[in-house]
This record gives C-alpha cells, structure tokens and sequence, in this order.
C-alpha cells in the first residue's frame, strides 16, 4: 500500500523532474565531472578501440561497458553521489564518439539513474525488420525517420554476431555484394566450441572511426545486417543514405544533433546511483 502511494506521488513529480536537463549541469556541483569522464575515457580506448561502439549500443541497449566503473570511482571521490551513471554513459559516448574521429557536441545533462531496469522496458527493434517497421519504434519517440537513418550511423562502428545476419548468407542474397558474402561466410564458418557466434564488422572500411563510410559501404551493398541494407535500399530512406555517403560534413553535424535528441528522451529523473551496476539500498519510506 504505501509502496502504492510512493508511486502515485512520484507519477505526480514526474513531469517536474522531466523538465530539468541542461548544458553544463554539474559545473557547480561537481565542475570536474566532465573532464573526469574525459580522461577515463582517453585512458581506455587507447588499450581498447572497441568500447566506442560499446557505449554508442549502450544507449540503445541496456548492457554494461566496464568503463563506466572505472569513470564513476574517479567521480565518486571527487563528489560523491552528484554524478548519475546515465549522466556518465552520456558524456562518455560524446567524448569517445570525438575521440574516434566524430564530432564533438555538447550534451544536455542531470539525468537521474532509473530505479528499476526492466527487460521489457528494452525494445530494440530486430536486425530483420524494414526500415519502415524499424521506423515505428523510433516514431513512437518523436524520432523523424532523418534521425533514425541518422543514428542508424552508428553501425560506422562495432561488430554483429554471425547469428544476426547468418540467413544472408546461407541463402544467395542479391542485395549483398559477393565479395562480402564470401567473406563473411569464411568468418562464420570459423565458428568453433571456443566461439560458437564469431562477429564481423559492421563497416567493412573504417570499422573504428565514426565517419559516413558506413554509408558509403551501404550504397555498395556491403551492409552486414539487413536492416541496414535495407536503408540503401528502401524508398524511404535511400536518399537520406545517399546524402550522408557524398557529404561526410553533413552526416557529421546529423550525428551530433540525433545523438542529443536520442539523449533527452526517456529521460526518468529518479536516484543517483553509488555503484552504476545496482540500485542504491532502498530506505524504508
Ligand atoms: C533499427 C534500429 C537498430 C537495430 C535493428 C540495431 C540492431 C543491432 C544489432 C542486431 C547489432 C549486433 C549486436 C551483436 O551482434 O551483439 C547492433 C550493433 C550495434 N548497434 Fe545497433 N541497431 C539499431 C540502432 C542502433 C542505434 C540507434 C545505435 C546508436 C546510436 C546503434 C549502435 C550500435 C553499435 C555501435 C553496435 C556495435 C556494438 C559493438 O560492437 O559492441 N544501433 N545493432
Ligand atoms: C517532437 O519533435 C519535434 C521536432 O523535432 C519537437 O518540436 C517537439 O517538441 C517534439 N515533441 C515531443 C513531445 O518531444
Ligand atoms: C554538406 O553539408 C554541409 C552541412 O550541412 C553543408 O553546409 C554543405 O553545403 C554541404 N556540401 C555540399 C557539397 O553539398
């Protein structure tokens, strides 16, 4: 029952609490935060490329990159409890997506760490859908479907399992370039007890800088999953595609925008958490 009113009451607060992202948050609370983040981040991707891609998919998914650890001690002893974990994924996406060669844009933030991590809460749409139900998922966040191309972008980097985009090449595929079949094949025939799911790169060119080559590979039918194909493919997006692949500035300042509104939806202002893997210990109310 109270738990009932507790909820009641934070439903009423919700609106307030929503309204409260800006540019610049902590620079009274905790001023270093964001060059604390920085530095964390600098740190790691120059043992590990791989974790630009970790935390781009990281907004998207709900699965956890060790870095966030590493930046949250660091922030912990400078100012404890000021810093909110998705505040941290946020910077440190901004920061690695610039240190990768993307542009640099400045981030909205005071989000609060959600108290509850629902499963069902995570709906990331299928590597098999059309670009126009994929479009649905991202309508229903007030996303346009320039925006969804846009971030879609974000396959400039990182890996698919095999098991994402295996059907695409057991089966001849007339819309993957050959060359790119046989290759992927030759990775997933590798597939062995110790790596069951090998992965390949979703950017055949430039799998670790964020740049329009994704775009580019797209429109030579080398995308790796089928949706992202599908966006060089399909009417409703194949001019977006082609745009971004002949001006590399324009997908550049697209990226920096899309990435900003993808950070201020679903923003749940709730708790910071201490440790970004669990939720505080609860007070009895
Ligand atoms: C229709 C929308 C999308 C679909 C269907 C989709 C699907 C997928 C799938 C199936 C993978 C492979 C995962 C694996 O093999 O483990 C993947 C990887 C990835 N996705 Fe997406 N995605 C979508 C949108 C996005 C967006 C909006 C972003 C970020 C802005 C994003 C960023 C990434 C990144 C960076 C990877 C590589 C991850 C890594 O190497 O660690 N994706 N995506
Ligand atoms: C939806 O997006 C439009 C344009 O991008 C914006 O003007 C509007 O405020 C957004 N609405 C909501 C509810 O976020
Ligand atoms: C490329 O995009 C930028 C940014 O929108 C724009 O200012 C520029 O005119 C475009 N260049 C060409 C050649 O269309």
């Amino acid at each position: 029952m109270r738990l009932k009113v507790t909820f009641v009451l934070f439903l009423l607060i919700l609106p307030l609490a929503l309204a409260n992202l800006r540019v610049g948050f902590y620079r009274r609370s905790c001023p270093n935060a964001e060059s604390i983040v920085r530095a964390a981040v600098r740190r790691r991707l120059s043992r590990d490329k791989s974790i630009t891609a970790a935390l781009l998919r990281m907004h998207f998914h709900d699965c956890f990159v060790r870095l966030i650890d590493e930046a949250k001690k660091a922030l912990e002893a400078t100012c404890p409890s000021k810093v909110s974990c998705a505040d941290i994924i946020t910077l440190a996406t901004r920061d690695a997506v610039f240190l990768s060669g993307g542009p640099f844009y400045f981030v909205p933030t005071g989000r609060r760490d959600s108290l509850v991590s629902d499963p069902d809460e995570v709906n990331l749409p299928g590597p098999i859908l059309t670009v126009s139900e994929a479009f649905q998922a991202f309508r229903a966040k007030n996303m346009s479907m320039d925006d969804m191309v846009t971030l879609l972008g974000a396959h400039t980097v990182g890996v698919a399992h095999c098991s994402f985009f295996l059907d695409r090449i057991t089966r001849p595929d007339p819309t993957m370039d050959r060359g790119l079949a046989a290759k992927l094949r030759s990775i997933c025939g590798a597939a062995s007890g110790t790596n069951p799911d090998p992965t390949a790169f979703l950017d055949q060119a430039t799998p670790f800088a964020v740049d329009n080559q994704f775009f580019k590979q797209i429109g030579l039918k080398r995308g790796v999953m089928k949706i992202d194909q599908e966006l060089a493919n399909d009417p409703l997006s194949r001019r977006i595609v082609s745009g971004f692949a002949a001006n590399a500035t324009l997908f550049r300042t697209r990226f920096a925008q899309a990435m900003v509104k993808m950070g201020n939806i679903q923003v749940l202002v709730r708790e910071i958490r201490k440790n970004c893997r669990v939720f505080n210990p609860r007070r009895r109310i």
